[in-house]
């Protein structure tokens, strides 16, 4: 099942995700997602995504031909926990299924480590670098109510207001189903 995916300016977006209670069984839920996120052509979704605020988010790299580090990459974090971030800090241009046709530079610490559970509740700890480490600081984000906007400079986000604003409205041209806090 393909759900719409929530819009900037939708509350669930800001909200720090709960807990998932451990033994949930998660499997068609993160089929959906994954189904979602394929539909959007997106690397990465959250569960706050689609309208669930819970610390679940998906990703998937392997898609993408121009990153060769990614050919492995499409997993599964419930409860993730982000252990620590080291390294410098490197910018890149990242955008997100929630705030279409707005991509920003936005500077990460290199690596991190991590310890989360997969679907079928099997508990990791692992370090991640690079453009993996980005997807999932990205996404991490999300479940703690955060967006990659909130790293612009006020002038930048100002600059943004406007288009942010029609997003809030579902005044968007995409190619997937949304749903828009403020639409009519
Ligand atoms: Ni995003």
């Amino acid at each position: 099942m393909i759900y719409p995916i929530v819009m900037y300016g939708d509350a669930v977006l800001r909200k720090r995700a709960s807990e998932i209670v451990k033994g949930t069984d998660l499997k068609d839920l993160i089929a959906d997602m994954f189904e979602t996120m394929h539909a959007a052509h997106g690397i990465g979704l959250a569960a706050p995504q689609i309208g669930k605020s819970i610390r679940l988010f998906v990703v998937d790299g392997t898609t993408l031909e121009d990153e060769p580090t990614l050919k492995d990459f499409k997993k599964i974090f419930v409860n993730p926990k982000i252990l620590g971030e080291t390294g410098t800090e490197w910018e890149f241009e990242e955008g997100c299924l929630s705030i279409p046709n707005i991509r920003e530079e936005v500077a990460r610490k290199e690596r991190l480590r991590i310890n989360y559970y997969d679907e079928n509740w099997n508990e990791f700890e692992e370090e991640f670098t690079g453009m993996k480490a980005r997807i999932i600081q990205h996404e991490y984000d999300h479940i703690e109510g955060k967006l990659f906007i909130d790293y612009l400079t006020p002038l930048k986000k100002r600059m943004l207001k406007g288009k942010l604003a029609d997003i809030s409205k579902g005044d968007v041209e995409i190619d997937y189903r949304i749903a828009a806090p403020l639409r009519k």
